[in-house]
């Protein structure tokens, strides 16, 4: 693989824990539990692989409709997780940058991600983003509504606003777009993640359930990825020429 076809930054949707635990005979948690495995699993092929970027889809704007206990159970992970990880996170020098309502969750999460985020904004070569009551509708209206406050007191003018000024005020604003973006468990949909983002983002859907994911899986979508012909709206021949 060509050092150039390797993506600057993967997201990828976590999804079919619910399922795994049920192929299992076990509580959907458990599921969870495992997914959290597979998050170790990816964070060390992504680093293995060369991607210097990557964002997981964790719990969505829509998750809060799910029952309370596996919200609840959800967050106690969550937490355990980042109380676990943090030293990892350090000693890989990767900084972890939180993408979505963060003034919305849990009081001890948003401690614990401040925390996480500080201990580790001096990295410079790789990031974790981490989609956390994230969903790109709510983000596009955070970002409206900022613009407008700038607009008002002056600090940008509308007309010369562009793509690029826009992005300045998305969640992702400094971290590049995805470049591949994968989802597991077999589901079709981006579920309102990134889809601004994902404009020209390759797609690999993955069958396997999240628990089940590991570099194998992830090094098949990289190849995958890197088979791909990216166009931007060109025609082939133009790319060839
Ligand atoms: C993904 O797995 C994890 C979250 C959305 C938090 P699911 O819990 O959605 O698993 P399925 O889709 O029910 O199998
Ligand atoms: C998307 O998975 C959200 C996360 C992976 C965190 P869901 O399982 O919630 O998505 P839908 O509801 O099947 O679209
Ligand atoms: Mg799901």
């Amino acid at each position: 693989m060509t050092v150039s076809k390797i993506p600057q930054h993967v997201a990828i949707i976590m999804d079919g824990n619910g399922r795994w635990a049920q192929q299992h005979g076990l509580p959907r948690i458990e599921g969870h539990r495992r997914g959290a495995e597979a998050v170790k699993r990816t964070l060390k092929a992504a680093q293995n692989n060369g991607v210097k970027n990557i964002t997981l889809y964790a719990f969505s704007v829509e998750n809060w409709n799910r029952p309370e206990n596996e919200v609840n159970a959800l967050m106690d992970l969550l937490e355990k997780f980042l109380q676990n990880q943090l030293p990892e996170l350090i000693k890989r020098q990767i900084r972890l940058r939180v993408i979505g309502r963060y003034s919305e969750l849990p009081e001890p999460i948003q401690d614990q991600l401040h925390k996480c985020e500080e201990a580790t904004s001096e990295f410079t070569e790789y990031t974790l983003g981490l989609a956390l009551n994230y969903g790109s509708r709510t983000e596009v209206v955070d970002a409206v509504k900022a613009i407008a406050q700038a607009a008002h007191a002056g600090v940008i003018d509308l007309n010369e606003l562009d793509y690029e000024g826009f992005r300045a005020y998305l969640y992702t604003r400094d971290m590049p777009d995805p470049d591949l973006v994968i989802r597991t468990s077999g589901e079709c949909r981006l579920s309102n993640f990134l889809l601004l983002q994902s404009a020209y983002a390759e797609i690999y859907l993955s069958t396997v359930l999240w628990p089940d994911f590991d570099e194998t899986e992830f090094t098949k979508a990289l190849t995958e990825y890197a088979a791909r012909e990216r166009r931007y709206g060109r025609t082939a021949e133009q790319l060839s020429s």
